[in-house]
């Protein structure tokens, strides 16, 4: 979508894969959905050094409203979990990010693009307009649009609708499409280059969750490609494989790993749905890894893609600045405890054989060596683990 935003894969924080539908504030203050939550996440990203790194969406998923909408027909917050409003938590973020000269945290909320959203609140349709009007009147900046309680074949016409009014009030925010992953549930091929035109980012696959089996399975649909949707990606439009599920329960180090280096190859959104009160350093230093962040946030937007496939062993790459250059992947998904070797090398990288390129490791950015035709390193690929690379073109 050309409305100049998300000029590189949006970043932020989300809290439905890892917070849910938790509405009882009196049984589990810390975690239900409240004002509370968000503002707590809003301070631990200023704090702990997220919003620095890039993170600058703090996104309201599911069960934010009331049951009802109010007597004008607008939606509104949950009363005893949202006691201020949503306009008070933008301000919040806003505020924040002034007190800390930092640039700006910025709010996200969610709605539905059916009658109701998937656990059954108010959804849009019928109000699309007063929607986009109430979102830009509390200062919202992106919106994810759902597609429960809703027919797919409604959803080419009633997107761009909802871009349309979104549009007209003026204020940017950025727009987050479910819309071809009902399509792909439905085992259509979704209009990838139509979905582009009006939306930032879409979802395009089933919902992530805590482990490595759902993983595996988002990445492989991206490596299938099945409808070329890679190919659309660029510059103000992402495929979004869902939220990043480091510093969770599910996955091993190893695999934390690989969802960083696959959704830096993959020109993903970086939406972390963790809790950022309680997160183990490692985890952490993944999210905050600065080379990874410059690979996934690549001002070329070339979405990477899988070149290789053999048994468990893949290779991904990406293409990226300067002109000539790739990030890449080397991914295994074997569980056999033991490391893979593999050859980093022109033609396995389907590199330019004339030209001369320095290779170094993606997270530590330390140098592996000058690699030209006919030259190879050998690496390992530890179990269920990557090697993130990048080949810069030097000559
Ligand atoms: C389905 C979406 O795909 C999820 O990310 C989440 O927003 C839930 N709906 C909320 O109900």
């Amino acid at each position: 979508l050309d409305n100049g935003l998300a000029q590189t894969p949006p970043m932020g924080w989300m809290s439905w894969e890892r917070f849910r539908c938790v509405t009882d504030c009196k049984d589990d203050p810390a975690n239900c959905i409240s004002e509370n939550l968000y503002m707590t996440m809003a301070d631990k990203m200023v704090s702990d050094g997220y919003l620095d790194a890039g993170y600058e969406y703090v996104n309201i998923d599911d069960c934010w409203m009331t049951k009802t909408r109010d007597e004008n027909g607008r939606l509104q917050a949950d009363r005893e979990r949202f006691p201020s409003g949503i306009k008070a938590l933008a301000d919040y973020a806003s505020i924040l990010s002034i007190l800390v000269h930092s640039k700006g945290l910025k709010l996200g909320i969610y709605e539905d693009f059916g009658t109701g959203t998937c656990e059954d609140y108010p959804g849009s349709k019928f109000y699309m307009d007063i929607d986009a009007d109430t979102f830009a009147g509390w200062g919202v900046d992106m919106l994810k649009f759902d597609g429960c309680n809703s027919g797919i074949s409604d959803m080419p016409v009633g997107y761009p609708l909802m871009e349309m009014w979104l549009n007209k009030t003026g204020r940017p925010i950025l727009y987050s499409c479910s819309w071809p992953a009902y399509f792909v549930v439905e085992g259509k091929i979704p209009e990838y280059e139509k979905i582009a035109e009006s939306c930032n980012i879409w979802r395009n696959y089933y919902d992530i969750q805590d482990s490595w089996a759902s993983l595996k399975t988002i990445i492989e649909f991206y490596g299938d490609d099945v409808g070329n949707f890679s190919k659309v990606a660029g510059p103000g439009n992402f495929n979004d494989p869902d939220m990043l599920i480091i510093g969770n329960y599910g996955l091993s180090y190893e695999q934390q790993r690989v969802q960083m280096a696959l959704w830096a190859i993959m020109a993903s959104p970086l939406l972390m749905s963790n809790d950022l009160r309680d997160i183990a350093d490692a985890s952490r230093e993944i999210l905050l890894n600065k080379n990874v962040i410059a690979i996934n946030q690549d001002r070329l937007g070339i979405q990477g893609s899988r070149i290789f496939k053999m048994n468990d062993f893949e290779i991904w790459t990406r293409p990226i600045e300067p002109t000539g250059s790739v990030a890449f992947s080397f991914l295994n998904l074997a569980d056999s405890g033991t490391p893979v070797k593999a050859n980093i090398s022109t033609s396995g990288l389907e590199l330019d054989m004339h030209a001369v390129y320095n290779v170094t490791e993606g997270f530590s950015g330390s140098v592996v060596g000058t690699l030209t035709n006919g030259t190879f390193f050998t690496v390992g690929v530890n179990p269920s683990g990557v090697f993130l690379g990048k080949a810069t073109k030097i000559a």
